[in-house]
């Protein structure tokens, strides 16, 4: 399906980042934000960004174990409620939950999920996932392909392209 294009672009993010990873053994100094002016409640301190991204890793890897054998089978055929990533190896989904999805937006995978019951419905969040998900196909598989002389041979956007680590898209710049 064309959604597949977009899935690329997700599962670039990831790989870069676990590439990275085993590279420096764990973010570089410059890689860890500075702390928050205090004037602004929302933000997250360095700290609690970092306890997010171990949280998700923690995660991931329990259901890694779960999956031990099927990581290249496809994600349908591996979990029991998958919709949009039908086609996406096993191991794949999760690294478009963890980067993909979570560093994107700023949270840790229970803002969608009740922890290790991932099939479930409870949050509307996680529907809402799958409707930004598509909304982001139509914006790079419709929109996009029309708007005529942009200087990339490929342009698109992803979730990070508005959500940049946080819930609510900024409306304006800080
Ligand atoms: C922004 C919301 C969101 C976040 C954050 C998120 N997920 Fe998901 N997750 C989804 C959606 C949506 C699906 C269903 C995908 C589909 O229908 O193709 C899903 C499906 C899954 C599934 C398949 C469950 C099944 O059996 O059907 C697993 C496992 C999973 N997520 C694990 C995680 C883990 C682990 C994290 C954190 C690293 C995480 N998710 C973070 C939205 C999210
Ligand atoms: C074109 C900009 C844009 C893109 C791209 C985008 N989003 Fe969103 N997203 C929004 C806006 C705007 C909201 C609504 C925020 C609000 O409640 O005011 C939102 C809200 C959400 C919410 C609800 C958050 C909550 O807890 O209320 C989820 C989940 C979400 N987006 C996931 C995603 C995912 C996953 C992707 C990538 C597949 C994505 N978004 C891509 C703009 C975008």
């Amino acid at each position: 399906m064309r959604i597949v294009s977009f899935l690329g672009v997700l599962a670039v993010a990831a790989g870069c980042r676990s590439a990275q990873k085993t590279k420096s053994g764990g973010p570089s100094p410059a890689q860890v934000p500075a702390p928050a002016p205090t004037q602004l409640p929302a933000t997250a301190s360095a700290a609690t960004r970092d306890s997010v991204t171990l949280e998700r890793e923690r995660y991931v890897a329990e259901v890694r174990q779960e999956i031990a054998g099927k990581e290249n089978l496809p994600a349908s055929q591996v979990f029991k409620n998958i919709k949009v990533l039908t086609d996406v190896p096993a191991s794949r989904l999760l690294g478009i939950m963890n980067i993909g999805f979570g560093k994107s937006l700023g949270v840790s995978c229970t803002h969608c999920h009740t922890a290790g019951e991932w099939d479930r419905e409870e949050k509307t969040q996680k529907q809402t996932a799958r409707d930004m998900f598509k909304m982001v196909a139509t914006i790079n598989n419709e929109l996009l392909k029309n708007i005529p002389n942009l200087k990339g041979p490929n342009a698109i956007v992803n979730c990070t392209t508005c959500h940049r680590g946080q819930v609510k898209p900024a409306l304006n710049l800080p």
